[in-house]
């Protein structure tokens, strides 16, 4: 035990995150968690004697991470019997206590809504329990008053809703993240009001579903109107929205405010009606057109972006083209690319037999993933000469003389800095860039005196 700051601290814990912003925010939640009940957090989890994996199930091969990483872990155990390690997150609730039957470093298995409970089982293993777990989903739990320790930079994340109601036939989020819950927006408001006190300019509003945000009246755009009148953040960008019911007022806002970063996030997952029938994704090829086209006539500097699952049960040559055809039609800035992986519980597990082959899988991947690398290139070439607002928002990975920040419509950029002064002391800053070359990732530009 050591003594920190004038109290007796419970023990020390390390935090290990896997998987979206959505995990990064909770691992936020239960080191916040953690704190109020004593616990000093630690860097390194040879300094631990608690070690949390905050875990994905979104595909198979990030559940194979996690057994990797635990095995991995099994030499700190042998060391220090005492050390508690636990598995949070989706992968927890999705397997349980299945979890505990693989012969792992294992203690503690926990669900995204229990969170709270951490402290508590932490102290029945120490009283001598086994294989404790508790996973049980709730309809209310939302964290509300809890804020998450994650402040550094000038980006943040922030939660507004858990959990997904759509069933999407291939996801397991609504098994491992339960129903949807709003947070209250004053308690938003708040947070963010906190986040702009320690430096934070840029935010970014998570939830599976944004546009099916409500709470007493007060849907997405009400809430972020409400951030933006009543906060002094400087930018506010959000994932994701349903293609489905996009809400026009939520254009109108974006249009007319410049707080609000012109850079949508707008899942597509396959380009072909009979496909997207199958994965109740609840819009056609024609409908995801013509939200993207609406998107575009409303924000005309928008950046697009997506996500696309290929190989998905049943996807012929010719459905798997429409999503080609999508791609090249709609012209995304970016897409994050997949192929279908089969998951525990989900409709399409029960119902829709695995039936595309690893290798077609494959190829269908590496075409799509040439044809957006190309379109990306393309869409971002036609930003030379152009200049935009850069937030920075740190040093470029590869030299500390150049800077790196998004465009408004989210596409990262690299810039040389003036040699004077502290070079950090640019982070923070929003300065206009000139665009003078672009790869199929990066804008490359100079500062404007
Ligand atoms: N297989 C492959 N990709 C998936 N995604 C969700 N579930 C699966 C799955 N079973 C992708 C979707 C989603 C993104 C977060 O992950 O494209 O939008
Ligand atoms: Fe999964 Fe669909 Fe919900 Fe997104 S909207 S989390 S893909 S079920």
């Amino acid at each position: 035990m050591s003594v920190l700051e004038g109290s007796v601290k419970t023990g020390k814990v390390y935090v290990e995150t896997y998987g979206c912003q959505m995990n990064e925010y909770d691992s936020g939640i239960v080191t916040s968690l953690m704190q109020g009940a004593q616990f000093e957090t630690v860097s390194n989890p040879e300094d631990s004697d608690v070690i949390f994996l905050n875990t994905c199930a979104i595909r198979e091969n990030a559940h194979a991470k996690i057994y990797g990483r635990l095995q991995s872990l099994g030499y700190l155990k042998k060391r220090n019997p005492s050390l508690v390690i636990g598995v949070l997150g989706c992968m927890a609730q999705n397997l349980g206590e299945d979890l505990f039957h693989q012969e792992l470093p294992l203690d503690l298995v926990v669900g995204p809504d229990n969170y709270r409970t951490l402290p508590d089982l932490i102290s029945r293993i120490r009283n001598g329990e086994k294989s404790v777990s508790l996973t049980r989903l709730s309809k209310i739990e939302t964290y509300d008053e809890i804020e998450p320790r994650v402040v550094n930079g000038v980006q943040a994340f922030v939660t507004i809703m858990r959990g997904c109601n759509n069933f999407c036939t291939f996801c397991v989020v609504p098994y491992t993240r339960g129903r949807e819950r709003s947070r209250d927006p004053l308690s938003i408001v708040r947070e963010t009001r906190d986040l702009v006190s320690q430096g934070i300019k840029q935010l970014t509003l998570l939830g599976q579903n944004v546009n099916s945000y409500s709470h007493e009246g007060t849907d997405f755009a009400g809430l972020t109107r409400m951030l933006l009148e009543e906060t002094e953040i400087e930018r506010i960008r959000f994932t994701s929205p349903h293609p489905k019911d996009f809400p026009l007022h939520l254009l109108e806002l974006m249009a007319e405010n410049p707080r609000f970063c012109p850079n949508i996030h707008l899942p597509l997952q396959s380009g072909n009606t009979k496909v997207l029938s199958d994965m109740k994704r609840s819009y056609s090829r024609e409908e995801f057109l013509e939200v993207a086209k609406r998107i575009r006539s409303y924000v005309p500097d928008v950046g697009l972006t997506t996500d696309i699952i290929v190989g998905f049960p049943g996807e012929t040559e010719e459905e798997y083209e429409d999503t080609l055809e999508t791609v090249r039609s709609v012209g995304f800035d970016m897409a994050f690319m997949f192929k279908y992986s089969e998951r525990e519980g989900t409709v399409a597990q029960r119902r829709l037999p695995d039936d595309v082959p690893e290798e077609v899988k494959s190829e269908r991947l590496t075409k799509l993933v040439d044809l957006q690398t190309a379109i990306s290139l393309e869409r971002n070439r036609a930003r030379i000469g152009k200049t935009f607002p850069i937030l920075v928002e740190g040093l470029s990975k590869k030299s500390v003389e150049e800077a790196c920040g998004r465009t408004p419509c989210g596409r990262m950029t690299v810039f040389p800095i003036p040699k004077e002064g502290e070079a950090s002391s640019w982070i923070g800053r929003t300065v206009p860039v000139e665009i003078l070359s672009a790869t199929s990732a990066t804008l490359r530009g100079r500062i404007l005196a």
